[in-house]
């Protein structure tokens, strides 16, 4: 049987224990899928690279070295097979810390994807109604220029969308309006 997106979902709720980790995992397969649609890739692949990136963030928290690498064993050890594709994903996004370098569109993707879903919350959460509906692209990126707000949100991977053919604009408008159809599950 194919692994499927209710599989990749019963897993990272089996083992990431925040919540806040399965927003920012369901906020980047959302925007990974947008991206696959406006690049004419797989919206599925793309989807559960996105969904799965951080499945073992528990464990590898204090040990950068093995981000994406346990992912990489879990996802071997179960009995359908997942996409070669879809772990390469994931461990490119985790590039830096693996010696890796990243080559093909979705490892782009991926990175960018992550990184922008921090940014868009937080940007969020500075409107008096928190809601991801008063966000506009031009405020993602006008906070992004500020070096002190959320500092954590690595700029430089943001700006791996222009690669990809974005602007940091229209990618921060086309993340927005993906993270808004899942805003209830976000709570933003
Ligand atoms: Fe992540």
């Amino acid at each position: 049987m194919a692994f499927t997106r209710e599989q990749a979902f019963q897993l990272i709720q089996d083992h990431l224990k925040s919540d806040m980790l399965v927003k920012h995992s369901l906020a980047t397969e959302v925007i990974m899928r947008h991206l696959a649609g406006k690049l004419g890739h797989d919206v599925d692949t793309w989807g559960l690279a996105g969904l799965l990136h951080d499945l073992d963030y528990n464990e590898t928290k204090d040990d950068m070295a093995n981000h994406g690498l346990i992912t990489t064993a879990v996802l071997d050890a179960l009995d359908d097979p997942v996409s070669e594709e879809i772990k390469s994903a994931i461990r490119a996004h985790n590039a830096e810390n693996l010696g890796l370098t990243r080559t093909s569109p979705i490892d782009l993707a991926i990175t960018c994807a992550e990184t922008i879903t921090g940014l868009v919350a937080a940007t969020a959460l500075v409107y008096p109604d928190k809601k991801l509906a008063s966000v506009k692209p031009k405020s993602v990126t006008k906070r992004m220029k500020e070096k002190h707000f959320a500092q954590g949100v690595n700029r430089d991977h943001i700006r791996l969308c222009e690669q990809l053919g974005f602007s940091v604009d229209d990618f921060a408008a086309l993340s927005i309006e993906a993270m808004k159809e899942i805003s209830d599950q976000l709570g933003l």
